[in-house]
């Protein structure tokens, strides 16, 4: 329907059903009204699954909702680092929304991973904006191909589930642009997602649903956003002022208690009713964008999908460490070792639940592959070390030729609606692979986790593969790597600290009651392991891989630059192993020298590419201006400052492979006001204006203090501390050290060179 005629049809509701069209009609459905053919619509979460309630609805995942496809999770699927498949991805979730007659699916999730112990990570992406916006972009693309909206969310600085709903995440605007807001800018710019949902804690003093500065001015005017913003469910604390922010539609219904407070401020003139009326424009048009684009054909083929899931969770499992153990070979004997590997974890609690129509676990998969053997060897009800399983799994696996352990994190330990106290795994299971690890010389470990852990083990093993949490066909993707069936290609969208207390957030995360401070500011993930120099488990961009590939002939296309220019790099891979395998090339940009504190380097771009043994591919990235830029407060927009720039390639963060060097010049002058208390130093720095406040001091900025005629004053003071004395002294400073210049004087200096910026 076009915008003309959705005016039309808003202009004949009376301001009752306008404001019922504001808030659900339920838990999933908008409203419907009758009288003028207006359907009701149905959004389900998301976000790697279909969660459709029926009758019991709930948020929580608490009642069954229908049998559906269990993808892999956010965690996971961005480590796959491969955009066509999340498109693929995308619209088998796209197809199955139409079928079941859903409007909008609730995701992706793509708040940043600030800490490992978010009982949420499991459902977001990457602690790199980067990586987080484009995986999200590429899902939102497929889904949306098949005329089926998306919800990105949770739209802001929504990173911890403790007092999610009333918690106020203090973030510097820097820090924010940066890294917070960075998430969801390219994907809501590049892919045009139907809905944001707006999350439920506070962002600097201001509930996201109240946040006209985050919902309107940086979505609707900075980014072009055109659909409709809905709550997370019970996010609203204040209708009316909610709706003048921008928060178009609130979930769940409100029982009508709101439609009344939205018609009583029309009626008293606290509220515009344009500002109703525009809210309700903007959901009837993805309702109609829906209805007259229902694909009747659409059948939900759970086997199919289920296919479809195998394929994406094969490139969502990250090869950690590799001892000439995997793959496995057909003759060998092979113990597998742990609870998981029968009843695998593969997706994580609350409201991405889903309901899975069939579930493959490793053991199953083997089943005609090899000659395996099980043992439970852990109980993950209770984080107890059970003697009798344990000493089973020993004895299993000492008798086998290599023993593979499914371990990782039970769903007790991770969950939405609560954090992680620590990065620990269960006790029972950590003892269980070093028991393991003493018996069988080749053990390997597959984790099936959300987020990080720490692995006191990892140098007694010889293997370590991460499974994230890889949906319900996720056995089978196991077993096609440790068998070699296909080539591991993930790589990790987070680094793995040795510790907890090394993550950048440790002293600020979890925050003191409601107030939650981000004092890492933009050092999150890998921008603060670099800095510090420091040692890491696994970092961010690592993976390996069954061949080898090597890097040449990096190219950029220019070495001199604007910051309007776009730059084109080019770089060749080659596949210098014996087996097919996908790479994911990295480039990184780095700042040589910036008067703002900047990261070592940052992710800007990457690429997948597939490689037959002997082939080379030429991967090409095109960088503008964004990808050296900073946030400067100063100006409120991204801003490159003129100098020297790396283009790094990399395997991962911790391994760059070849650099070029690039000069950018900046088209964009900083303003800067000069007043008394400017130092020297920075008038230096402009010619002209030295020279002119040269004229006022005549040379003489210490008077009786020049060390070059003054032989005590030598001594104590040497030629560098002189420098730096009058680099840091305030223009006023020479009316103290000279007597001859009054403060009238250097006020009209500072007039004269304030005059000079105009
Ligand atoms: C979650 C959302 C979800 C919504 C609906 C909320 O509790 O935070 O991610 O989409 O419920 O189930």
């Amino acid at each position: 329907m076009t915008a003309d005629k959705i005016r039309e049809l808003v202009a004949q509701m009376t301001l009752e059903e306008k404001a019922a069209m504001c808030s659900g009609a339920d838990f999933w459905h908008t409203e419907a009204v009758e009288r003028l053919g207006i359907p009701a619509s149905m959004v389900s979460d998301g976000p790697h699954g279909l969660r459709k309630q029926d009758d019991q609805a709930d948020h929580l995942g608490v009642n069954e909702s229908i049998k559906a496809v269990c993808f892999p999770a956010g965690c996971g699927t961005a480590a796959s680092f491969n955009r066509e498949l999340l498109k693929e991805m995308g619209k088998t979730l796209g197809n199955e929304c139409q079928a079941e007659g859903v409007s909008v699916i609730l995701g992706p999730a793509v708040n940043i991973k600030r800490s490992p112990l978010c009982g949420r990570n499991f459902e977001y992406y990457s602690e790199d904006p980067l990586v987080a916006s484009e995986m999200a972009g590429a899902l939102i693309h497929g889904i949306q191909s098949k005329n089926v909206g998306t919800s990105i969310k949770h739209f802001l600085a929504n990173n911890q589930e403790t007092r999610r709903m009333s918690c106020d995440s203090r973030v510097d605007e820097r820090t924010l642009n940066e890294i917070y807001l960075a998430a969801f800018e390219g994907a809501v710019k590049k892919e045009k997602p139907w809905t944001v949902m707006c999350s439920y804690n506070k962002i600097n003093g201001t509930y996201a649903a109240q946040n006209h500065q985050y919902l309107t001015e940086t979505l609707r005017d900075k980014w072009g956003f055109e659909g409709y913003v809905m709550s997370d469910w019970g996010a609203v604390n204040n209708r009316v002022e909610d709706l003048k922010a921008g928060l178009d539609l609130e979930m769940p219904g409100c029982m009508g208690v709101n439609d009344k407070i939205i018609v009583g401020a029309v009626i008293s003139g606290e509220l515009d009713e344009s500002v109703v009326d525009e809210a309700v424009e903007r959901i009837l048009n993805i309702v109609y964008r829906y209805e007259e684009n229902r694909d009747k054909s659409a059948v939900f083929d759970r086997d199919k999908d289920h296919e479809t899931a195998r394929k994406v969770a094969e490139e969502t499992i990250v090869l950690l460490k590799n001892e000439n153990v995997l793959p496995l070979s057909d003759g060998q004997k092979v113990a597998f070792i742990g609870k998981y590997a029968k009843t695998p974890r593969y997706q994580g609690g609350g409201s991405s639940h889903i309901n899975s129509h069939k579930i493959t676990s490793a053991l199953d998969a083997a089943a005609g592959i090899s000659n395996v053997v099980y043992a439970q060897g852990f109980d993950d009800v209770e984080d107890k070390t059970d003697e009798k399983l344990l000493a089973e799994a020993v004895e299993t696996a000492r008798s086998a030729d290599v023993a593979v352990i499914f371990a990782g994190l039970p769903d007790k330990f991770e969950s939405e609606g609560f954090d992680r106290r620590h990065m620990a795994m269960p006790d029972c299971q950590n003892e269980l692979i070093e028991k393991i690890a003493e018996v069988q010389p080749n053990t390997v470990v597959v984790l099936h986790n959300g987020s990080p852990v720490e692995m006191p083990w990892a140098d007694k093993v010889k293997g370590i593969v991460e499974a994230y949490l890889g949906g319900q066909a996720v056995g089978g993707a196991v077993c096609d790597i440790l068998f070699g069936k296909v080539n591991p290609s993930a790589k990790l969208p987070e680094t793995f600290p040795l510790r907890l207390e090394d993550n950048p957030s440790y002293l600020s995360y979890i925050g003191e009651g409601d107030m939650v401070e981000y004092r890492e500011g933009i050092f999150v993930g890998y921008r603060y392991y670099d800095k510090k120099k420091m040692d890491v488990l696994f970092p961010f961009g690592y993976g390996l891989s069954y061949t080898t590939f090597e890097y040449s002939n990096l190219t950029v296309d220019k070495e001199q630059m604007k910051d309007t220019d776009t730059l084109r790099v080019t770089v060749d891979v080659t596949n210098t192993g014996s087996v097919t395998g996908k790479e994911v090339v990295q480039l990184y940009v780095a700042d040589k020298e910036s008067t703002v504190i900047r990261p070592v380097k940052e992710l800007r771009d990457f690429a997948k590419v597939e490689l037959e043994p002997g082939e080379t591919k030429t991967v090409t990235f095109t960088l503008d201006k964004r990808a050296f830029a900073y946030y400067s407060v100063k100006i409120h927009d991204w801003h490159v400052e003129s100098g020297e720039f790396d283009i790094l390639i990399g395997k991962s963060s911790r391994d760059i492979v070849l650099t070029k060097n690039v000069t950018v010049e900046s088209t964009v002058q900083l303003p800067f006001v000069y007043t008394t208390d400017t130092t020297i130093g920075d008038v230096k720095h402009d010619p002209k204006a030295w020279a002119l406040a040269q004229e006022l001091f005549k040379g003489e900025i210490f008077g009786a203090l020049e060390t070059s005629e003054n032989e005590a004053a030598s001594e104590a003071i040497s030629d560098e501390m002189n420098a730096a004395m009058e680099e840091y002294l305030p223009l006023r400073g020479p009316i103290s050290f000279t007597g001859k210049v009054t403060m009238a004087d250097v006020q009209a200096l500072v007039d004269k060179l304030n005059a000079l910026e105009e």
